[in-house]
């Protein structure tokens, strides 16, 4: 039965592929006249890039009309959204991003696209990125970018506060942020801060928590075997750490930032280090405050002595109760494809999940640290997702809120991680 719909498919992938003017084939694999609805991505300069896909396909499809709605720049309001509409079974998005820790969240409403692909076109991906969307012998949805933790540094100001490189350690961080932002505010700027990073109680925050606990030699949420790893001295003495730079070298409202607060603030120049994606590298550019005068580098370590990089990443997959299954899923593969990361790539400093892209020379042109930091990417921690399953929501949220109530101030790190370990065995238990 797979064999005769896979080959019926090969055929239709055959019959309806045709090529842009780029020259690079793009599968319609249907003729039917469809609108389709994709949810993009509004951070940073994704919106105009995703537009550009968009008109690609199209003019490849005449017979598919995209439609590109912003989602929420926030996973887990965008993860929210998804659920809503599943409970109402709707088909009003065809087309989904899907974060890389929401596969086992989302699995049983998404479709399998495994029929679509090649297996030459799946081992042009990273094998990670692959096996982490598979259910069985179901891909739930295909990868179009990775991600890390990476440090933002202002070259210029460490410079000129006499330090010899960007810091090793988050102590030195610390020392620094507070050295160049002291030096910066007695020259007159008010608004200048050392560090900014994720700090409101969402996703984000569970991502640069794991980063400062794992660093300092914490572990890692949930580990492998299931083990519940955060009621212990390390994370604690990191997560206090955090909380006394809330208001002394980051601001006040980091306890409020996600990752675009946090760049507008670095764009505007008003920051010696911020922990981002690789997303923000591009506007980086573009920022006439920091005037090229910034480099991407491995965050610091911790008493661990090595340094962490939460794993991030995004596929996309088709909606189970799309009533366009097929154009859905071209489009899908379009947006996966080696041309469609390579503009991305280019044009955003978004990183592929295709190998031969960190060897393409178009590529690391335009966004040489690349190159240079293939270990932090190849290297990523992984968030708890894949052994926690569908429970990892309700693990991220009770963790992030727990490090929110200690940079907040309302709880002490020793206390709110002896009640998170309780309400995670809780939580784990059945
Ligand atoms: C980025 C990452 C994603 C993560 C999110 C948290 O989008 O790619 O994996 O969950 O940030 O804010």
């Amino acid at each position: 039965m797979r064999t005769l719909l896979t080959l019926a498919l090969t055929f239709a992938m055959t019959a309806f592929a045709t090529a842009n003017a780029d020259g690079h084939d793009i599968d319609c694999i249907t003729d039917e006249q469809a609108t389709i609805t994709y949810v993009g991505d509004p951070v940073g300069n994704l919106a105009d890039t995703e537009r550009e896909t968009i008109a690609a396909f199209e003019e490849a499809c005449p017979n598919i009309t995209v439609e590109r709605i912003d989602g929420p720049a926030s996973t887990s309001d965008l993860l929210s959204n998804y659920l809503t509409m599943f409970e109402a079974q709707s088909g009003d998005i065809d087309v989904m991003r899907v974060d890389v820790i929401q596969p086992g969240i989302l699995k049983d409403n998404l479709l399998d696209l495994m029929p679509y692909f090649s297996q030459e076109e799946l081992d042009a991906h990273f094998p990670g990125y692959i096996t982490n969307n598979m259910v069985g012998d179901e891909m739930v949805a295909i990868a179009f970018r990775l991600g890390a933790g990476m440090l933002y540094v202002r070259t210029d100001l460490v410079e000129k506060y006499g330090f010899d490189g960007p810091p090793a350690t988050w102590d030195e961080l610390e020392t620094m942020a507070r050295t160049i932002q002291d030096g910066e505010r007695a020259e007159g700027n008010d608004d200048f801060w050392g560090f900014v990073f994720q700090g409101n109680n969402y996703e984000g925050l569970t991502c640069n928590a794991l980063e400062w606990q794992i660093s300092n030699g914490g572990g890692v949420i949930v580990n492998p075997d299931g083990e519940i790893e955060v009621n212990n001295e390390p994370t604690a003495d990191v997560l206090n750490q955090v909380a006394s730079w809330v208001g002394t070298i980051a601001p006040p409202g980091v306890v409020g930032y996600a990752e675009e607060d946090a760049r507008g603030v670095w764009h505007a120049g008003n920051a010696a280090f911020m922990r981002n994606w690789p997303y923000a590298y591009s506007t980086t550019l573009e920022s006439e405050a920091i005037d090229g005068n910034f480099e991407v580098v491995a965050l610091p370590a911790g008493d661990s002595g090595s340094y962490a990089a939460t794993m991030g990443g995004w596929s996309v997959g088709v909606n189970q109760y799309s009533e366009h299954p097929e154009a859905a899923a071209a489009f899908a593969k379009h947006f996966a494809s080696f041309q469609e990361q390579k503009r991305r790539a280019i044009n955003n400093a978004i990183n592929p999940t295709i190998a031969d892209l960190y060897r393409d020379a178009d590529v690391i042109e335009a966004v040489p640290f690349f190159d240079g930091l293939d270990a932090v990417f190849q290297g990523a921690a992984p968030r708890p997702s894949t052994v926690t399953g569908e429970k990892y929501n309700e693990v991220s949220t009770l963790y992030s809120t727990a490090v929110h109530q200690v940079l907040t101030g309302q709880e002490d790190a020793e206390t709110a991680l002896t009640l998170l370990e309780f309400e995670l065995e809780e939580l784990l238990a059945n």
